[in-house]
Formats: structure tokens, sequence, C-alpha cells
């Protein structure tokens, strides 16, 4: 079988040294590793370097959002780190998102582009509150399309939505989703959790599952034993 693994474990420390730490604790055919704010934010592309020395994919979780030219050139740089998927935020146009392919595809290097889409963090009340007046549902099929239409690889967005993406979009769109979480673990402060199980068979591409994995204490079992459910 192709190497493939569908989990990507968020490795969110706040020091280089823990994030190395927790990923030497995993094991690179059963997972990818993604890297956010905080732990670039302290360890910058020395730590990409670091895990992929280790042998893990990485997912560079940076989330832009700005004018298009600026995006690009964002998209260019983190694509010459060599890492697996980056992202960008749908809400910033479908100008910005082209901008984006463009500068990726003009690179050696290729990602994978990812889009978010509405944040699981934003229910209804606060999606309205940012002056939209329509569904979440509907704003998530919009971002996702307009995303599609200009170049991403795929969305970022809730295992509860991948249904409807999935019937909106082919199995090449990759659906990325947070909010994971096996059967009788803590939420955490995730609201709107699904188990790995139920999201791949939601219509979920890649998993992404942080505090499972990462507080447990043994680590590699936990994600043995949620690979193991995956197939
Ligand atoms: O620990 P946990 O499994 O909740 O980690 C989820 C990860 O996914 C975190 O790194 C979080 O920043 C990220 N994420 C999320 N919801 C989104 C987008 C990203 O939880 N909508």
């Amino acid at each position: 079988m192709q190497h493939d693994p569908k989990i990507i474990v968020a490795l969110d420390f706040p020091t280089s040294a823990e994030v190395i730490r927790h990923a030497e604790q995993l094991e690179p055919s059963l997972c990818r590793v993604k890297v956010g704010f905080e732990s670039f934010l302290h360890g910058g592309p020395a730590l990409v370097d670091a895990l992929m020395e280790l042998g893990f994919e990485v997912f560079l979780d940076l989330k832009f959002h700005d004018i298009p030219n600026t995006v690009a050139k964002a998209c260019a740089a983190a694509a010459n780190l060599g890492v697996w998927m980056i992202n960008l935020h749908a809400i910033g146009g479908t100008k910005m998102i082209a901008a984006a392919r463009e500068a990726i595809d003009a690179e050696d290097h290729r990602p994978y582009l990812l889009a978010v889409t509405v944040l699981t963090s934003t229910d209804q009340s606060q999606h309205e509150a940012t002056g939209f007046t329509n569904q979440v549902a509907e704003q998530v099929s919009i971002l996702a399309a307009n995303a599609r239409q200009h170049g991403a690889d795929g969305v970022v967005c809730s295992a509860m939505e991948a249904p409807q993406l999935r019937k909106e979009h082919t199995d090449d769109f990759l659906l990325v989703t947070p909010g994971i979480r096996p059967a009788g673990t803590d939420s955490n402060d995730q609201k709107r959790v699904v188990t790995p199980s139920q999201a791949i068979a939601n219509g979920s591409s890649y998993l992404v599952i942080g505090r499972p994995i990462t507080t447990a204490d043994n680590p590699v079992e936990v994600l043995e034993s949620i690979h193991v459910t995956l197939f």
C-alpha cells in the first residue's frame, strides 16, 4: 500500500525542544505532523527541518490571510521549506487564492494548498456578529467552491461538514478535519467533535489530532490504536 497515513498530529508546544521530544515518540509511517503559530514562532524553519530529518511530512499551519501579493510570497517561501501542506484563509478571496496557487506552481517543491473555510470555533452567532447573514454551512460550501475553483487542493473544515462537502466535490478535493476525538476521550475546548472512524466515513481525507495523542502516557500506542480503526 502507498504510504499515506491519514492522521496529522498537531504538535502544539511552546518550545522546539518539546515539539521534537514529542515527535521522537511518534512514528512517521503512521502520521504526518502539524506545526502551527506557537511552535513555528519558537522554532522557525529550523524546527521544520528537524521534523523532516526525523522522517515526518509537515503541515505548516500558518493560515495566511493578506493581500494577494503578500500571500503569494509567503506561500513561495513556505513551499521552499519543503513542507507537505500549507494553508490560507479562504475568506481572503479568490484573487488571493489564485495568486497563492500561481506562486506555488512556480516553485520546484509544491506543497498541497489548503483553504480554511469557517473555523470550527465559530458558531452561528459569532458568524452573524462578523456581519454574515447566511448559515455557517452555506458559507462553508461557498468558500470551498471558491477555493477549489481558484486552485486550492482542498479545505480545512469540520468533519461534521464533510458529508455535505463530499457531495459537492470529488474525492481528489482534500478535506482536512480537526476536532477529532476517539470515543470516551476528553473534548478539551473543542465543541463539535467527531470520532476518527466517523470522520473518515463522513468523507475526511486527513484527520488533525492533537491532545488525545500528545498528552497520552504512550502517544505511539494511542496513534496506533486510532490508525487501525481507519482501514
Ligand atoms: O488538540 P486538538 O486535537 O484539539 O488540536 C487540534 C488542532 O487543530 C490545533 O492545532 C488547532 O489549532 C487546529 N485547528 C482546530 N480547528 C480549526 C482549525 C485548526 O482545532 N478549525
